[in-house]
């Protein structure tokens, strides 16, 4: 049973604040016991005020490196390029931003096999991922379609992998790659930072159902051995 915390808070604003601090303690003190740190973000539009929070504190950014936890197989550049709004607020800090699909390519289980040797050269495990989930439950880019099992279930020593969301989400309809469940549940510490009622309740409806969940954060999340601290505003 995974044990689970919610952390409610009165508005975004609030929860920024919060999880860029708890965000900024994790990298602090990966760098005190390591001299680096190295985190997986999401895209997304919830972060984005995570993000400009923590920018803004006081952080030794070149010993910081960052992956999405997820990327849309699109050019860098692109508006729905998680690496590049990432990127937008980090790399002038000094982080390290590694874009996990340097290239868009036709062939996203390839994509998939990249960014997975990218991610082998990555100090592991991260030392935190902070997970956004969609209103249709999907987190990272974890989404039924023919790749589900493979994300949720596939070889423990793989990190990354291709996926083509079935149906393709109507933000962002392109294949994706993303960090599997071995690679999200194996990190250091696990935090999903979400908003409204709607999302809320899809996921403790996710978490009710476990393992046998038909959204992706609940199998996810179920029988995950670190505890979840899962932020949450209206
Ligand atoms: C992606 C994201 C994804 C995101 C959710 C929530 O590339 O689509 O990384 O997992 O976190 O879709 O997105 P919002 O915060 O915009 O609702």
């Amino acid at each position: 049973m995974t044990e689970i915390e919610w952390w409610e808070y009165d508005d975004a604003a609030e929860m920024a604040a919060a999880v860029a601090g708890d965000i900024q303690f994790i990298i602090e003190a990966a760098i005190d016991a390591r001299g680096a740190a190295v985190i997986a973000l999401p895209g997304g539009k919830t972060p984005i005020p995570i993000y400009g929070h923590l920018a803004k504190a006081k952080i030794d950014w070149k010993r910081v490196t960052i992956v999405p936890t997820d990327e849309r197989i699109v050019p860098l550049g692109d508006a729905l390029s998680n690496v590049t709004m990432i990127g937008k607020t980090f790399i002038p800090k000094g982080a390290r931003v590694i874009p996990i699909v340097p290239q868009a390519t036709a062939d996203y289980k390839s994509a998939g096999r990249s960014a997975d040797a990218l991610m082998q050269d990555l100090h592991w495990p991260l030392d935190l991922c902070l997970l956004g989930v969609g209103g249709d439950g999907h987190t990272a880019s974890i989404f039924p379609g023919p790749d589900f099992d493979e994300a949720l279930a596939g070889p423990k020593e793989r990190r990354a992998l291709g996926v083509m969301p079935d149906p393709l989400p109507a933000e962002a309809p392109v294949p994706r790659v993303t960090l599997s469940r071995e690679g999200i549940v194996t990190a250091r510490a696990l935090m999903i930072a979400v908003t409204g009622q709607a999302k809320r309740d899809v996921i403790e409806t996710a978490i009710k159902q476990g393992p046998s969940s038909a959204y992706p954060i609940g199998r996810v999340l179920a029988d995950a051995e670190l505890p979840v601290d899962i932020h949450w505003a209206p």
